[in-house]
């Protein structure tokens, strides 16, 4: 009895260990360990009244598609993809990871089930939001589990998924004002092992070489921005480490930690080299999701629950929490002459927010100062 006692207060100094250690870095204030390398360039163009020089896109995580549990859980997708997209239109969604819940039905084991991979895809065909926007889904620890090979036939990823991309990749968005990178670090594991040896992703020595390159390509664009599904903190990476190989994007964003059973709601950090650490709660339980923009390469992002209208995101002045000196135009918040922001009405509101602007759905309002 004594004995079962001591082993649980240990495994309990242990958790508390692991989630302080865990939790200890979530915090978002700007310490910069080293000089700013980069020039804080803040000539024009200036934020003003105009729809210019802005782009915006979505992030979605932890969706786990199940056969066994939540019913609500695939329509409430359905309506995501396709009303709440529509509304938004953003140029953009990335889903990163575990896309499927792959559980058996007592939820202790796991295994790929293809009718949770068809779900997916018949969400994705039926609400045609691949028609109205770049769709970016990666793989999470629950899409790898219990795969043995990529050429594995239970790897529905690559039948079911719209990207169908194993591994690390480079995306540019190409906009008439600027180009935006978007890079994937895939640190899930192949083979992938059953549950629950993949709760840490790994990242080799070839998939940091490549990563490498990609962070140089990303050099010539104007911003770029990093994702996964591991937080950097379950990622095993050989040096430097894959926190200094994202140092020149202005944010990195993942899931995996859904919300820590509902400890952490939040979990925004900080990297020693000023990137942001966005980890966004799951859609499984807490229908989160986000949606993200770069106003004259000013980074913004709120962080939603679904259906819960009018989604606001402010993108001049953007929250000072989250300022990046090291990559930021900030000058061009001084010299902007309107606040800017981003309002996403499902149907008009009773009462126009601001006299003199007609909302319409998915109208975008621009306010004098
Ligand atoms: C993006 O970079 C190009 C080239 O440096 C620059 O001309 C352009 O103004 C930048 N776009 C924005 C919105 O700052
Ligand atoms: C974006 O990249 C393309 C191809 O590399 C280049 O031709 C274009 O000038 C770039 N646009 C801006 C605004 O920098
Ligand atoms: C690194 O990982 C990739 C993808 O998982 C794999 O194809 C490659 O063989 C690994 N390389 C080494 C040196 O282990
Ligand atoms: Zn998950």
């Amino acid at each position: 009895m004594l004995r079962l006692f001591a082993a649980l207060v240990i495994v309990g100094l242990l958790l508390a260990c692991f989630t302080s250690w865990l939790v200890d870095s979530y915090d978002t204030a700007w310490h910069p360990k080293r000089s700013l390398h980069q020039s804080r360039k803040t000539g024009p163009p200036n934020p003003s009244g105009q729809l210019d020089n802005i782009f915006w896109f979505v992030q979605v995580s932890d969706i786990h598609i199940s056969r066994f549990h939540d019913p609500k859980r695939i329509p409430d997708f359905e309506r995501f993809c396709r009303d709440t997209i529509d509304v938004i239109k953003p140029d953009l969604v990335l889903a990163t990871g575990d896309l499927t819940d792959a559980k058996t039905e007592s939820k202790l084991g796991s295994l790929q089930h293809e009718v949770e991979w068809q779900a997916y895809h018949n969400v994705l065909k039926r609400s045609r939001v691949l028609e109205r926007t770049k769709w970016i889904d990666i793989r999470g620890n629950h899409d790898a589990f219990n795969i043995i090979s990529l050429e594995s036939v239970n790897n529905y990823y690559r039948k079911y998924s719209a990207n169908q991309k194993v591994g690390s990749f480079h995306y540019i968005h190409r906009t008439p004002f600027g180009n935006y990178s978007f890079i994937c670090a895939d640190a899930t594991l192949t083979p992938g092992p059953k549950r629950p040896y993949n709760f840490f992703g790994i990242i080799n020595q070839t998939q940091m070489d490549m990563l490498a390159t990609f962070r140089e390509e990303s050099l010539s664009s104007n911003k770029s921005i990093w994702f996964g599904h591991y937080t950097t903190s379950t990622v095993i990476s050989p040096f430097p480490g894959i926190r200094e190989l994202m140092s020149t994007a202005v944010a990195y964003l993942c899931g995996h930690l859904h919300t820590l059973g509902g400890f952490m709601p939040v979990l925004h950090s900080r990297h020693q080299g000023g990137t942001l650490e966005l980890e966004l709660g799951d859609w499984m339980e807490n229908r989160r999701y986000r949606i993200l923009a770069f106003d004259h390469d000013l980074f913004s992002f709120t962080d939603l629950t679904f259906e819960d209208w009018p989604a606001v995101l402010i993108t001049n002045p953007k929250d000072a929490q989250y300022l990046h000196p090291g990559v930021e135009p900030l000058g061009r918040i001084r010299s902007s002459t309107h606040i800017r922001c981003l309002c996403v009405f499902l149907h008009p509101p009773h009462r126009p927010l601001h006299t003199g602007t007609k909302m319409k759905p998915g109208h975008r309002v621009m306010v004098k100062n």
